[in-house]
């Protein structure tokens, strides 16, 4: 197993040499499917729903759309998804401002880091937040209703 992680790794830092952000991939005590970063597990899902939809799907996989808190994370997330997406198109993450005019994760942590593409937009209600965004593959506020791939991540200590 530990060969064929190795090797994957290798391939993947292949797919994209020139791309130093590249983070390795890499299951740890995760369930088949997610991949390990800092003690949490993570699942891209290429399946295309609404943000709530997608919020559902990894409520029902006892974790919530991934809530970010890094570059790291940033860098690990975006790889997570380039892996399964060449294309690296909008996928959702957990910051919403559904509820009180807040910008707020899903999971309930702390909103202490934001990459918005542009100045952080003004709560309106009704707006979830997609990663890669733009030629810097940051943040930008959509309508809820629209439907793109999302990534997963569980809680800390990872009890899947
Ligand atoms: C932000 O919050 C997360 C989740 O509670 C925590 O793990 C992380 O250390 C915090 N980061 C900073 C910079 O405070």
């Amino acid at each position: 197993m530990i060969w064929f992680l190795l090797l994957f790794s290798l391939t993947l830092g292949a797919v994209s040499p020139s791309d130093e952000r590249v983070v390795k991939l890499q299951r740890g005590n995760c369930p088949m499917f997610w991949y390990s970063f800092n003690g949490r597990c993570y699942k891209y899902v290429s399946t295309r729903l609404t943000w709530a939809d997608a919020a559902l799907q990894c409520l029902s996989q006892r974790a919530s759309l991934v809530s970010i808190h890094s570059l790291e994370e940033q860098n690990f997330v975006k790889s997570l998804i380039k892996n399964f997406d060449h294309g690296e198109g909008p996928t959702w993450i957990g910051l919403n401002d559904r509820v009180d005019d807040k910008w707020m994760w899903s999971d309930g942590a702390p909103l202490n880091f934001t990459l918005w593409y542009a100045e952080q937009p003004k709560p309106a209600g009704g707006y979830c937040a997609q990663i890669n965004y733009g030629d810097d593959l940051k943040w930008k506020h959509q309508p809820c209703g629209y439907s793109y791939a999302y990534v997963c991540a569980s809680r800390i200590d990872c009890p899947l």
